[in-house]
């Protein structure tokens, strides 16, 4: 049986990217594996939250979790900050990470741009890498902007595996080629992203029918009209690979199909193929998020099982380290 491990910031609203880069892949491995699916807020308060908004966000994406499919009979789910041992671990991880890996991150790069610069969003990777090894998780199932975060995971296990002896497990991380980078409807150069200024970029998983319409309807194209493998424009391979991920198919069936299609054609089969997978949802989330008591139940037991397997690994490096 493999440990799986991964998470989502709950920042912004969860979209479609999210969703086929992460959390469709979370329901098709939580069978027959110990899986355990974190909201992991403390990475969220990197960049400034509304406090009031981060409380209704966590219990937003818990819910969103178990509407997209995670079941909580198969999987566990739970908070980050209810573990204290992920940021105890982090505080441990820091003392042997080179300030040089962590200047090389990418994504520090980006957010640092976007948002006034602190330690949490720099140290951020190091807090991600104790989220993983705590577990002696074997796979990381996540979209293809995390790959560098993983790859730092890696090391700092070796790292630390080499100084005080055999301690953590390297996991791999898990991204599925075809759909591990979802990019903006507006801008086919960047990525789909929570934190998108321009609301028509992104299809949040929550959108009422009629948003999804208007942003798939909106989503620019380029300069030609028709579907062709002569001429496959960033906007439109992007528009394909939605289709094939929400119809289910790989990319080149996808593209066969609409071989010579009209892009008001291709966008209506898209709207179809996407409101079929996101209005059932949206309908679960409401129930789901209507009853708060069975909500709590689940991430309360989600914590506990988190927490007897993290203090183990906890309990061993504090030993190795010398502490206590
Ligand atoms: P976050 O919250 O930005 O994104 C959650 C997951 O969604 C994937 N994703 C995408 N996949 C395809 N196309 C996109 N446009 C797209 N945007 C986001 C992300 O790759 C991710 O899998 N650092 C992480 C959260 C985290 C984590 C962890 C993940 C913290 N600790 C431990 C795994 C394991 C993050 O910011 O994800």
């Amino acid at each position: 049986m493999k440990t799986i491990f991964s998470g989502v910031q709950p920042s912004g609203n969860l979209h479609i990217g999210n969703y086929i880069g992460a959390l469709r892949q979370w329901v098709n491995v939580q069978e027959g594996n110990d899986a355990l699916f974190c909201i992991v807020d403390l990475h969220a308060i990197t960049v400034p939250q509304d406090p009031k908004a981060l409380r209704e966000k966590v219990l937003e994406v818990a819910a969103l979790y178990l509407a997209c499919g995670i079941d909580p009979k198969k999987a566990h789910i739970f908070i980050q900050s209810e573990n204290p041992d992920h940021s105890y671990l982090a505080w441990i991880l820091n003392t042997i990470t080179p300030f040089g890996q962590l200047q090389r991150m990418t994504q520090f790069k980006e957010k640092s741009q976007k948002h006034e610069e602190n330690l949490g969003l720099f140290d951020y990777p190091v807090l991600m890498a104790s989220d993983i090894l705590l577990y002696q998780t074997d796979e990381v199932p996540v979209g293809e902007d995390q790959k560098q975060h993983i790859e730092l995971t890696r090391d700092l296990a070796e790292r630390f595996n080499k100084r005080f002896g055999e301690t953590f497990k390297l996991p791999n991380p898990v991204i599925q080629s075809q759909t591990a980078r979802i990019m903006s409807l507006q801008n086919p150069a960047s990525k789909m992203s929570k934190s998108d200024n321009n609301p028509l970029g992104t299809i949040n998983l929550l959108d009422t029918e009629e948003q999804i319409r208007e942003k798939i309807k909106k989503a620019v194209t380029d300069s030609n009209s028709k579907v062709s493998k002569d001429h496959g424009s960033e906007a439109i391979v992007n528009l394909l690979t939605i289709y094939s991920a929400f119809k289910g198919i790989s990319f080149n069936k996808a593209q066969d199909e609409m071989e010579g299609k009209a892009y008001s054609e291709l966008k209506n089969s898209i709207t179809e193929v996407v409101l079929e997978t996101l209005l059932p949802i949206r309908e679960k989330y409401e129930e789901i998020r209507k009853d708060e008591k069975a909500l709590r139940d689940i991430l309360d037991e989600g914590r506990e099982y988190a927490i007897s397997k993290s203090s183990k690994t906890l309990l061993d490096v504090k030993q190795k380290v010398g502490l206590i």
